[in-house]
């Protein structure tokens, strides 16, 4: 099951960073948007991100060349019809991701895996909307997907374990990333233990006694955390964590994942983190 062919639909935030690994790699990357604007701007969001590299001596001239020659753009789905793996990266709304999963059943060859980024969608919803329910999977990457070491593997009760172990080596072998192997269950591993931990930060801030200052600094100088949970959430964006929290609190119906009320006013009135100027810090 060797993966030589790829496809990433989307090239937004995350697709155009797992298509810029996946040619990095050396692999013929063919990425997919809806409209040829878009399909430019994820171009563009490529381009600019490659020659960024090169500024920084991060990537050679010789390599940028390569890497360029091997990335294609389409808004044509039957393009994909000789792909051996494909990874979705669009927007998270379940009914848009089944719709398209549906089609790249029928257009890709029978080999071809059909994996998602999906952060919060049961992967086995996303297996059932094709005929081939073993041979889809998540592999989630973070943001950026240029950066982070981690895929996360998720596991849906019907798929298959050769195409498992194909994809633990895909991403370990071939893209170089770290790989862990998750269950398909909200939150998966890493978002199940770091929400909890973000929400609990909010909660301790909502009590009036503690500055956020020391909240982060005593993860940051007693833990050796990068950063403290409040900058964390600021960065990442309080309304993706509260989306998050939910879709986590509607799995499992337990405290520890429920939005806490800072949380919900915060989103209320725009306080968002960095994107929106003001969080817990103001930017
Ligand atoms: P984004 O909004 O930046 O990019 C989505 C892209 O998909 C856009 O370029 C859009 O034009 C395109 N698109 C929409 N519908 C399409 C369709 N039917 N066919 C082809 N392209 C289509 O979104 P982002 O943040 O990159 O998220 C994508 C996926 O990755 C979501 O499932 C999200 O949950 C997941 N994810 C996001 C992370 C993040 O930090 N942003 C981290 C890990 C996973």
């Amino acid at each position: 099951m060797e993966i030589k062919k790829v496809a990433i639909i989307g090239g937004g935030t995350m697709g155009s960073g797992i298509a810029e690994v996946c040619a990095k790699s050396g692999l013929d990357t063919i990425v997919m948007e809806p409209e040829a604007a878009a399909a430019e701007a994820a171009q563009n969001r490529i381009d600019s991100s490659l020659d960024k590299a090169v500024a920084r001596g991060r990537l050679s001239q010789e390599d940028r060349s390569t890497t360029g020659a091997l990335l294609s753009y389409t808004t044509d789905i039957n393009a994909l019809g000789d792909r051996d793996l494909v990874i979705e990266a669009i927007v998270e709304n379940e009914a848009i991701k089944l719709e398209l999963f549906k089609r790249l059943d029928e257009v890709t060859p029978e080999h071809c895996i059909l994996a998602s980024n999906t952060s919060s969608i049961p992967l086995i919803n996303i297996g059932t909307a094709t005929k081939r329910p073993d041979r889809v999977l998540g592999l989630h990457f973070f943001n950026p997907a240029t950066v982070q070491k981690l895929c996360e593997i998720v596991v849906s009760i019907a798929t298959d374990e050769a195409v498992v172990v194909a994809c633990e080596k895909f991403a370990q072998e071939t893209l170089g990333k770290e790989t862990i192997r998750s269950q398909d269950r909200a939150g998966f591993i890493v978002n199940r233990l770091l929400v909890p931990y973000l929400l609990q930060a909010i909660s301790l801030l909502d009590t009036g006694q503690v500055s956020a200052q020391d909240i982060d600094n005593g993860m940051m100088f007693g833990c050796a955390h990068p950063m403290g949970p409040l900058t964390l959430c600021d960065l990442i964006g309080l309304d993706t964590i509260k989306s998050v929290a939910d879709v986590l609190y509607d799995e499992f119906k337990e405290p520890t994942y429920a939005p806490p009320p800072l949380l919900k006013r915060m989103v209320a009135g725009g306080l968002l983190g960095r994107k929106s100027g003001a969080g817990f810090y103001k930017y």
